[in-house]
């Protein structure tokens, strides 16, 4: 019986396969700017309706990629992390501004209607090619552990972990920033609420995690709302 011979492929030649490898460097180089031209101009829409402040953002952004690293999520996640922090609230776009703006407590038509933000901020955001699971992160960024979040009452770890450490830090940062109506709260007793609600409202993890980052950094935290840190803490 005659046997075939089957020849092993040929390895390409070294300057072709440099040349491949450079290739696919500058498409990810060309996709991570994309990605980042893509954060800039929802954050400059965000400013547009005077929902966003960049140091807010970007301070929910170190916050959460710091609380992730500690908890070691891989790359790939810390990448949909750092989008859900910054744009997590970009839904809100879709809110009449009567009701955003309002200076009293929402009636329930009104709540319902501001609590449709994370599904707005999703179906924006799944549109954009490599942003579908930050998407879903925004989606969730509301959820409790214990069930009783929304828009979906996923409980536990059914939610998103992006979003529970959005959710922890944004409730945190929106504690202790001061608002022209009210001053922020001392970083204790933002601390204590975090703490009692967590297992219920909060993820234990990652309140764990975060509180002693959000400790070191309060100083940059009043100094950037131009409150005093003495007085506050
Ligand atoms: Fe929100």
């Amino acid at each position: 019986m005659t046997q075939i011979e089957i020849a092993a492929p040929a390895a390409p030649p070294l300057h072709l396969s440099a040349l491949a490898s450079l290739r696919i460097k500058e498409l990810e180089e060309g996709t991570q700017a994309l990605r980042r031209s893509v954060i800039c101009a929802f954050n400059q829409l965000l400013d547009l309706k005077d929902l966003n402040t960049g140091v807010h953002s970007t301070r929910l952004a170190e916050w959460g990629l710091r609380v992730g690293q500690e908890l070691g999520l891989d790359e790939a996640t810390l990448q949909n992390l750092e989008v859900a922090a910054l744009l997590h609230d970009i839904g809100k776009i879709g809110i009449p501004d009567a009701i955003l703006r309002k200076p009293a407590k929402l009636d329930d038509q009104e709540y319902a209607l501001m609590k449709r933000h994370p599904e707005y901020g999703w179906l924006v955001l799944r549109l954009l090619p490599g942003f579908e699971h930050a998407a879903l992160d925004v989606l969730h960024h509301h959820e409790s552990i214990d069930g009783k979040g929304y828009p979906a009452g996923l409980q536990g770890s059914e939610i998103p972990i992006v979003s529970r450490i959005v959710c922890v830090i944004d409730a945190f940062d929106a504690m202790v920033s001061s608002r022209p109506y009210r001053q922020g709260m001392p970083f204790e007793e933002a601390a204590r609420r975090l703490i009692l609600s967590s297992g219920t409202q909060f993820d234990p993890d990652v309140v764990q995690s975060f509180l002693p980052f959000a400790q070191a950094d309060m100083e940059n935290v009043f100094a950037a709302a131009g409150t005093a840190v003495t007085s506050a803490l």
